[in-house]
């Protein structure tokens, strides 16, 4: 069965880039930042590897003439990971030229933990070639994260750090909320001290206001990092933050292929569920 797009469009920003550009215009209005992010995920044949380039390279493109504020954020899954590797790091590779030659900024999200040893090893690669025109994205839940955001940090990676969104079994990641957030401090610590910018990703008012305190504390000043959300949650949040002077971004996604994103927000936040049911039934 298709769903009517109504049901995404509180955390998908249309289903083409000039619903999206729009939205983006407006949130740029409030001095906040994007990351464009054109979904998908898991592409299995080449052809349709082919095209998601094509695409990527059509939205930097498009972020240029529009001249918006927007990085663009990638799945690797989508470059053609599940195919063969090597291609899908050659694609990532003609994708980051296109970023190089136009000075923009591709950050790799990170999948489940299948995925997890290969898109660091992408990114390393890419990171020696591309430097400060490709990012990543480490999960504070999974144990071995520890490791992870020492390396990274030891390279001055870009690193946007976020708690984790997939199921993934107790062997491989924390499983109670005030472990996370343990991680998600002692890693943001590392980040902040061994690197120039880190992205603190999350809604999570606990870790906004410890990250706030902890820098304030530690006389690291605001233009030190960045807090980073997803686009039709903590809207509010966002603007009192880059009103008070923090750095911010919003994670806009866009596209047709927007179900397992959507399914994953649901999953969340039982109260994600009631906003959505609730905007069904107003004009
Ligand atoms: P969480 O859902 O754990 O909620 C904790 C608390 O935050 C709540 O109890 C409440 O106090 C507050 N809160 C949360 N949502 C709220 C709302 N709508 N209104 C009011 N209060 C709210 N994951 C991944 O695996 N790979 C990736 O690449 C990315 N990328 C990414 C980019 C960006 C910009 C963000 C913000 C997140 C991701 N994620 C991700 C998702 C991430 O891993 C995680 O699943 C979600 O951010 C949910 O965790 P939170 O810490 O945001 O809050």
């Amino acid at each position: 069965m298709k769903l009517p797009f109504a049901f995404a469009k509180r955390f998908v920003a249309g289903e083409d880039f000039s619903q999206a550009v729009t939205k983006v215009r407006d949130i740029n209005k409030s001095d906040i930042k994007v990351t464009m992010d054109l979904l998908g995920e898991n592409v299995r044949d080449r052809e349709t590897a082919d095209n998601t380039v094509k695409n990527y390279i059509n939205l930097l493109h498009g972020i240029n003439d529009q001249e918006i504020k927007s990085s663009i954020s990638i799945k690797l899954t989508m470059l053609g990971l599940d195919i063969d590797p090597k291609y899908c790091r050659d694609n990532l590779f003609s994708l980051l030229e296109v970023a190089r030659e136009n000075d923009q900024f591709v950050r790799i999200d990170m999948e489940g933990s299948d995925y997890t040893q290969q898109t660091i090893d992408l990114f390393n690669e890419a990171h020696q070639e591309f430097g400060k025109h490709v990012g990543i994205v480490i999960q504070a839940y999974l144990h071995r994260s520890k490791k992870d955001i020492d390396d990274l940090a030891e390279i001055g990676a870009d690193v946007r750090l976020v708690k984790g969104a997939y199921k993934e079994p107790e062997r491989l990641a924390i499983q109670n909320m005030p472990a996370i957030r343990e991680a998600f401090e002692d890693y943001t610590k590392v980040l902040l001290e061994k690197t120039q910018f880190p992205r603190i990703a999350t809604h999570d008012d606990e870790l906004i206001e410890w990250t706030k305190k902890y820098t304030a504390d530690n006389g690291i000043g605001k233009a030190r990092f960045e807090f980073q959300m997803l686009y039709g949650l903590r809207q509010q949040t966002c603007e009192e933050l880059a009103k008070q002077g923090y750095n911010v971004r919003i994670y806009v996604p866009y596209g047709t292929m927007w179900l397992p994103y959507y399914t994953r927000r649901l999953k969340e936040r039982k109260e994600n569920i009631w906003f959505v049911l609730s905007t069904l039934f107003k004009s």
